[in-house]
């Protein structure tokens, strides 16, 4: 064999070792996920997370090629989170709920802890239209904004274990609530009217409320969506005073106790 010959035999046995190796992380992966779901633990335990990446950036002390190594560690991390969603989830989570209940922060959550993929619903018809929602509703008015909304969540049907953060009105169609439950759980995330408040009151996105933040006006807006935000809830997170974490491992539980019982 010549020296090239060699040294592409070595490298084949590199990959097959990386191959083996990965092979058998991704079971192992799964096996704890699994192990989790039936000792009943939590399946968020940031802190293993970053006891793995402290442990990994010790190894990679004085290692040659660091940056590119650390990128394809990260990727591999990203893929076992998928991989565990994957097994939790076969399904599209569908968060509903208010303005401010909290689904583009609770799905920002999920796809760092999961590495799911999120369809934010207002950003996409907003990039698609090449305007904000309020300028929508100002040019076109609400109905061509609500059609948007439904023809969004027709295209999802093709897709799966994604996290759909809808309008706070994407509910009120009753259509839409078919599309959502065609391939997907919806999970009404809550908040009080006074928490809503607090937390949608220096922003400027929201034409429905920009000329009336205050809590009595939604309050009422939130009592005559109620009905319909509940028709629609396969389960319900209340989310005041609660942390991101806290939300996210009572949704995942939920939903894996709601598929326990369907
Ligand atoms: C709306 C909520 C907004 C956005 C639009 C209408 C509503 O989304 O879709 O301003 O009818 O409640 P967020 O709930 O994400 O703020």
């Amino acid at each position: 064999m010549d020296k090239l010959e060699t040294l592409r035999e070595a490298l084949n046995q590199c990959d097959e070792v990386i191959l083996n190796g990965l092979l058998m992380r991704n079971r192992i992966a799964e096996d704890i996920i699994a192990y989790k779901q039936a000792a009943g633990l939590p399946i968020l335990q940031p802190e293993q997370e970053a006891k793995q990446q402290e442990w990994f950036r010790a190894k990679l002390q004085g290692k040659s090629h660091q940056s590119e190594i650390a990128s394809v560690f990260e990727q591999i991390l990203d893929s076992s989170k998928r991989i565990q969603a994957d097994k939790l989830f076969d399904y599209n989570i569908v968060l509903i709920g208010f303005m401010g209940a909290g689904k583009s922060t609770i799905s920002r959550t999920l796809s760092t802890v999961f590495a799911m993929h999120v369809i934010e619903m207002d950003q996409i018809i907003a990039e698609r239209e090449g305007m904000s929602i309020s300028d929508i509703f100002e040019v076109h008015g609400e109905e061509y904004f609500r059609d948007a909304e439904t023809n969004l969540l027709i295209e999802m049907q093709s897709r799966k274990n994604m996290v759909i953060s809808c309008g706070g009105g994407t509910p009120m169609r009753a259509c839409n609530v078919a599309e959502m439950k065609k391939n997907g759980r919806v999970v009404l995330l809550n908040a009080t009217p006074e928490t809503i408040y607090e937390r949608v009151k220096d922003s400027h996105n929201r034409p429905l409320i920009e000329n009336n933040k205050n809590v009595p006006f939604i309050a009422d807006l939130m009592e005559k969506r109620w009905e319909k935000y509940m028709a629609a809830a396969d389960i319900i997170i209340q989310t005041d005073g609660k942390t991101e974490m806290e939300i996210c491992e009572e949704l995942i539980q939920s939903l894996l106790a709601f598929d326990t019982k369907e």
